[in-house]
């Protein structure tokens, strides 16, 4: 899996970013992190083209990135899932219809909804030369906190990436039903990788449970969350910085780490079932002694997990897992410290 932005939406971008002060886009770029930090929603900060422009400098090569990784990990659980058609529903400037048309490449129908018109214009115009299925996407205004989505929105996999966490509360629960009476198959929600965005994915988790969904992940069970605060459980995607999103961010590291968190639901079981899996829930530790994971596991607990160099055969099994990864379940390894 590739985490960076694909070549024709980087080149579209940068169309875009033509001609445009850098000292402007890095103002707008700094006031949406600003923004999104203090809790302040699209609505508020997002007033026109050139904030949407700054948005998908600065953020979209990290929310792509999160998505794609999200992508992957629900691929390896339920790898006879094919989408032919796709809600991106809160999409911003489209990076997850992106990431969606990277990891099922026969998606054929795409939906863009967003109640922000700057966004769905700024969309629309990166994808134009982009993959047909892209280029074409249905452009949908519309609000995912309030009345019934239009029925076009109904697709095979309806993404939400980072829009829900712009939901208010009491909205929240009306938001997940109407985003899963639009899942013909399945749903991914991705949101920030903060404490904040863990407790809403639990209660998304929670909601989506509730209207009958099977989660496939990351969770390797559908009980109670074993995590506890100030504990709480993110992942984290490492993606390349362009030099203009370097600059717009005013930092110098070519690269920088995405923390998100993901939940993926099914309407009906993955078939075959979704195999037993636990879940590495921080990076790994690796040392003279050999590898720590620490895992969440099927029977609903936590634990961290000594995987030792002297037993060859474990260690293969584990040395290249990172952080976010599926350990298939192999008879019980012995467990360390928590
Ligand atoms: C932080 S941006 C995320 C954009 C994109 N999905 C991404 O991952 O980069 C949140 C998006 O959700 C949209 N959004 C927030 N509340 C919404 C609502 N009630 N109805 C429709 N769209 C909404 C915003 O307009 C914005 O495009």
């Amino acid at each position: 899996m590739d985490p960076a932005l694909p070549a024709a939406l980087r080149v579209a971008i940068n169309l875009r970013l033509e001609g445009r002060p850098r000292e402007d886009l890095a103002r707008r770029a700094g006031d949406l992190s600003e923004g999104y930090r203090q809790g302040r929603a699209s609505s508020a900060l997002v007033r026109g083209v050139e904030d949407a422009l700054a948005y998908a400098l600065t953020r979209t090569p990290a929310t792509y990135a999160a998505v794609r990784r999200a992508l992957e990990e629900t691929h390896a659980l339920d790898p006879d899932f094919r989408p032919l058609s796709l809600l991106d529903a809160g999409a911003g400037p489209g990076g997850a219809g992106w990431a969606a048309l990277d990891a099922f490449p026969g998606i054929s129908e795409v939906t863009r909804l967003d109640h922000n018109a700057a966004f769905l214009d700024l969309a629309g115009s990166l994808a134009a030369q982009g993959p047909e299925a892209l280029a074409g996407a249905r452009r949908l205004q519309a609000d995912l906190a309030a009345g019934d989505l239009p029925a076009e929105s109904r697709a095979d996999l309806v993404i939400a990436a980072y829009a829900l966490t712009e939901i208010a509360p009491g909205a929240l629960p009306g938001a997940i039903g109407r985003l899963w009476g639009a899942a013909g198959s399945r749903i991914l929600i991705v949101e920030p990788g903060t404490p904040e965005g863990w407790r809403r994915g639990l209660e998304i988790r929670r909601e989506l449970i509730t209207q009958g969904a099977r989660i496939l992940g990351p969770c390797p069970h559908a009980g109670p969350c074993p995590i506890a605060a100030p504990d709480w459980c993110h992942f984290s995607q490492r993606l390349p910085r362009s030099r203009d999103h370097r600059r717009a961010k005013g930092g110098v590291a070519p690269f920088e780490d995405e923390k998100f968190f993901w939940i993926a639901a099914a309407r009906a079981g993955p078939h075959p079932p979704a195999p037993s899996v636990s879940r590495v829930i921080a990076p790994p530790r690796t040392s003279k002694a050999g590898v720590r994971l620490r895992l969440c596991r099927p029977d609903g607990t936590v634990a961290d997990v000594d995987f030792p160099r002297r037993d060859r055969a474990a260690l293969v099994r584990v040395r290249r897992l990172d952080w976010g990864d599926a350990l298939p379940e192999d008879g019980p390894p012995g467990v360390g410290g928590q």
